[in-house]
């Protein structure tokens, strides 16, 4: 029997999870003594009764480096250490299955696991690494809030797509003499509102790392104007929150998922500056999961490519407990435990935040 290898994907989709798995196939199929499976729905498709895992071939993986999305799917609900279980009294409560899934995984002739996932993701690996998993994370995420790895897949392919939104809001804005509020993702980072406003030329960006004062907004979005005529695009990050204010977000109403969703917060600034009173026209657009979807950039699917061959090549080297990165334009990897200890948010310092302030764009402050 081969020695099997299983991949998966958690947390929330991102472009380039599909680059990933391909380049783990393609590289195991240079082994004879190798097979990957996948776990539908992150480990979810293990824990299932019937199990949930296919075998995934070079047949199977083919050209799918170009889809958006993950053709394991993938989940922010369940997992070995939180599976949902329905108390007595009807309420939700979390049971810890993460023996019972060792056990599986033993059984399922698994040697290692390739775990693509985002902080959360990590932090269960970790969690399983310490029971004596033979795991390696796998980074990604939009947000590019991970401390471990200066770059992760799917990242620019979200800024592209905020960026083509500004392009789009700019036409109708100046037709209008209209202020264009856009709400891009990121939760507490502000990487992916930063980069689309130096890329879209945005008047006003706000981020979660550096509240905002409303009178300075209105006074950026002014300027904008000569009397009635002028326009302005703000854009701004689902977790920013006014100076003393608190970041616009609901609780998951969805069963086993814990994640806070965040959102809303455009409409709330356009309705300050409308009661600070602001007379021009004022629309907002979230643009949410549009900035998820999609094809992956060119440079999201070579970084997943790269992450995908090193994650296996980490397995036959046996580094398990090591997350693969990006660091200072080298693929590279780091202990798990590392790569879960901190965030990556945008540094006041950044030479991005300082070119954002020389071409004029108010971080309202
Ligand atoms: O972490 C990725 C992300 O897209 C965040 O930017 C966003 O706040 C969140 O996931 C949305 O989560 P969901 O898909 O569960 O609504």
């Amino acid at each position: 029997m081969k020695k099997r290898v299983m991949v998966l994907t958690g947390g929330g989709d991102c472009p380039g999870l599909n680059a990933v798995i391909r380049a783990v196939v393609k590289r195991a199929a240079q082994e004879r003594e190798w097979e990957v499976i996948g776990s539908i729905e992150s480990f979810n498709g293990v824990l299932r009764e019937p199990t949930e895992i296919k075998v995934l071939d070079e047949h199977t993986v083919e050209e799918i480096h170009i889809q958006g999305g993950t053709i394991l799917g993938t989940t922010t609900k369940g997992g070995p250490f939180a599976w949902p279980i329905k108390n007595k009294d009807g309420t939700w409560g979390a049971a810890d299955r993460s023996d019972e899934m060792l056990r599986k995984l033993q059984y399922l002739g698994v040697e290692a696991v390739i775990s693509i996932g985002g902080d959360g993701s990590q932090k269960i690996s970790q969690a399983l690494y310490e029971k004596g998993c033979n795991i390696i994370g796998v980074p990604k995420t939009i947000d590019n809030d991970l401390s471990a790895t200066d770059s992760t897949f799917g990242f620019r392919t979200a800024v592209q797509e905020a960026t083509e939104a500004v392009d789009k809001l700019v036409t109708t804005a100046a037709s209008h003499n209209r202020v264009m509020i856009l709400e891009v993702m990121g939760r507490s980072a502000g990487w992916i509102a930063l980069h689309t406003a130096i890329a879209g030329g945005a008047e006003v960006c706000l981020i979660p790392e550096l509240p905002y004062d409303i009178n300075k907004v209105l006074d950026a979005v002014y300027q904008r104007f000569d009397g009635e005529k002028g326009f302005a695009i703000v854009v701004i990050a689902e977790g920013a929150h006014a100076k003393g204010g608190k970041i616009v977000a609901k609780e998951a109403t969805e069963i086993g998922d814990t994640n806070v969703k965040l959102g809303g917060v455009g409409f709330k600034l356009a309705q300050d500056l409308k009661d600070l009173g602001l007379e021009a026209g004022i629309r907002v657009t979230v643009l949410g999961h549009l900035q998820r979807g999609g094809v992956p950039l060119a440079f999201d699917r070579i970084l997943a490519s790269q992450f995908g061959v090193k994650a296996f090549e980490m397995v036959l080297e046996g580094k398990f407990g090591e997350m693969v990165s990006y660091k200072e334009s080298k693929i590279t990897s780091v202990s798990l435990k590392d790569a879960t200890k901190e965030y990556n948010y945008v540094n006041l310092d950044d030479y991005l935040v300082k070119s954002a302030r020389g071409m004029g764009i108010s971080f309202g402050d």
